[in-house]
């Protein structure tokens, strides 16, 4: 029987809940949208690094690829190369807007639900394209798939979480992200052998984690506040009834009709997220998707193997370092997991900054050092920088990874959360299209230099999270306002002369 626990919520209430089986299977099942995301970051390196898909597809990179006297830095680069991995991330920016509105009119579940059907219909495309259109067609659709997913998948395990558990259970979106990426690097492993056709069967594959969650998504509950929100207010107080385990809810019950009536006085979130008052939370929770970006994590997700057979590595060899690096992810994923709610965000971030930028700073020297234009690197180094990716990783994975996303779903009041979130997810995509389009084409100019880029933003987003971002562990979710950003040395100005301002 799981422990019952008090939850600590606006005001310093107490709400009882209990750690249910229903909202621990509905988080699980919710997390699957992580599985599509990270799937699709994880397929589209190791795809574009195989032959038969770049006879198929991109006949001129194939030849320049296969070309001996090419330069080692610039043999993918290839505009539609790159188009092909970032057109998602241009569909879902989009889409993750329309996502943030049927979230709000429709709920979480529907949303969700559509999320893995234009998931699904993409897939289908990929599997069967026999032209480049129809492979960006299929890429659109899975975008539409992630903008939607991300968009109502956080926000989903928020609502549903006893507080306590609200860290936890959040990060199990970014642990199923990181299991994503790592199953597309094993796929792509074996579908690498299958020749002219084992492209096929690693986009196909998307369907998989887009089936899960559709079915999944018949079994779990709506949320209490979505269905409070939409004025169902009976069937919200028999779910929440049913998800807190506990009889007497009436505490909790009241809290959301308090603040989903608080929310509906506000008639523009976006517009109310423009004031002055709100800036702390927008600036925090959005910078904090931009530096997750440029810590350069999606150079190493995307073109890992890519960037292995620049090294030197042989095919098989670089598709198996790809798996190698998810398996890091994944296992460093869990340590956040255990230790966010224990010893704070700021130290996982600022150690994490100091650990990103060694690795970098050394890869780059052994790059500058030791992979000319047309060379092949001696395989210690190019060994040497495998372990360097590893450890960038790893700090990736406990800190900048997961809290990218945790952070923007605890800073925000009620009333501007969701339009708040869709800063944070549509940042993200648009900063993961940047990096996912430029890339190859940065490696190609910028050469070792490129890793030296990407050190210099670690240096200020350190900085940043020593000197700018506020600790928010532990913090009830109502109470950020007057315990954190009232209180923080730099923010708390922008509430001194809210009244005059607003
Ligand atoms: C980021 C992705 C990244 C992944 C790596 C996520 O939090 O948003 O861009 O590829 O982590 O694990």
């Amino acid at each position: 029987m799981p422990a019952q626990i008090m939850s600590l919520e606006k005001g310093g209430t107490e709400f009882p809940a209990k750690l249910t089986k229903q909202v621990f299977v509905c988080s699980i099942i919710a997390a699957f949208g992580g599985l599509m995301f990270g799937y699709d970051i994880g397929i589209s390196g190791g795809v574009t690094s195989m032959d038969d898909f770049l006879l198929k597809f991109f006949p001129t990179v194939y030849v320049k690829k296969h070309n001996a006297k090419e330069d080692n830095y610039c043999k993918y680069d290839s505009q539609y190369l790159q188009l092909f991995t970032s057109s998602l991330y241009l569909a879902a920016i989009v889409s993750s807007y329309f996502a943030s509105l049927s979230c709000k009119k429709l709920g979480r579940k529907p949303t969700m639900q559509l999320a893995s059907l234009f998931f699904f219909i993409g897939a289908i495309f990929n599997v069967s394209a026999v032209n480049l259109p129809m492979l960006i067609v299929g890429r659109i659709c899975l975008g539409v798939g992630v903008g939607f997913g991300n968009q109502a998948v956080p926000l989903f395990i928020s609502e549903i979480a006893p507080a306590q558990y609200r860290g936890g259970l959040n990060i199990c979106f970014q642990l199923l992200i990181t299991i994503g990426i790592l199953f597309a690097g094993v796929v792509n492993y074996f579908t690498s052998h299958l020749h002219a056709w084992g492209w096929r069967v690693s986009l196909g594959g998307a369907a998989i984690p887009a089936i899960f969650l559709g079915l999944g998504s018949l079994i779990i509950v709506e949320t209490p506040t979505s269905l409070i929100e939409r004025d169902r207010k009976e069937e919200g107080m028999e779910t929440l009834r049913k998800i807190r385990g506990v009889s007497d809810v009436s505490k909790e019950y009241e809290e959301i009709i308090h603040a989903t009536e608080l929310a509906k006085q506000i008639k523009h979130p976006f517009r109310n997220l423009m004031k002055r008052s709100s800036r702390p939370q927008l600036v925090c929770g959005t910078i904090l998707q931009v530096f997750q970006q440029f810590t350069g994590i999606n150079v190493i997700m995307f073109y890992a193997p890519v960037l292995f057979q620049t090294m030197g590595f042989e095919g098989d060899a670089s598709l198996l370092s790809a798996v190698v690096t998810g398996g890091v992810n994944v296992l460093c994923t869990l340590v956040a997991n255990f230790c966010v709610d224990r010893l704070g965000r700021k130290i996982l971030l600022i150690e994490a900054a100091v650990q990103m930028l060694i690795a970098q700073s050394v890869m780059g020297g052994i790059l500058a050092a030791h992979l000319k234009a047309t060379n092949t690197m001696p395989s210690t180094y190019a060994t040497l920088v495998l372990v360097l990716i590893c450890i960038f990783v790893g700090g990736f994975a406990w800190s900048w990874g997961p809290l990218g996303w945790l952070i923007p779903s605890e800073i925000y009041p009620l009333e501007t959360r969701t339009a708040g979130f869709f800063f944070a997810v549509s940042t993200n995509m648009v900063f993961t299209f940047i990096i996912a389009q430029a890339f190859l084409t940065m490696l190609c100019h910028l050469r070792s230099g490129t890793f030296f880029f990407f050190a210099v933003w670690i240096v200020i987003m350190g900085a940043y999270a020593i000197f700018l971002l506020p600790e928010t562990k532990g913090v009830p979710i109502d109470e950020m306002n007057e315990r954190v950003w009232k209180k923080h040395w730099f923010w708390k100005r922008f509430y001194s002369d809210e009244k005059a301002s607003c």
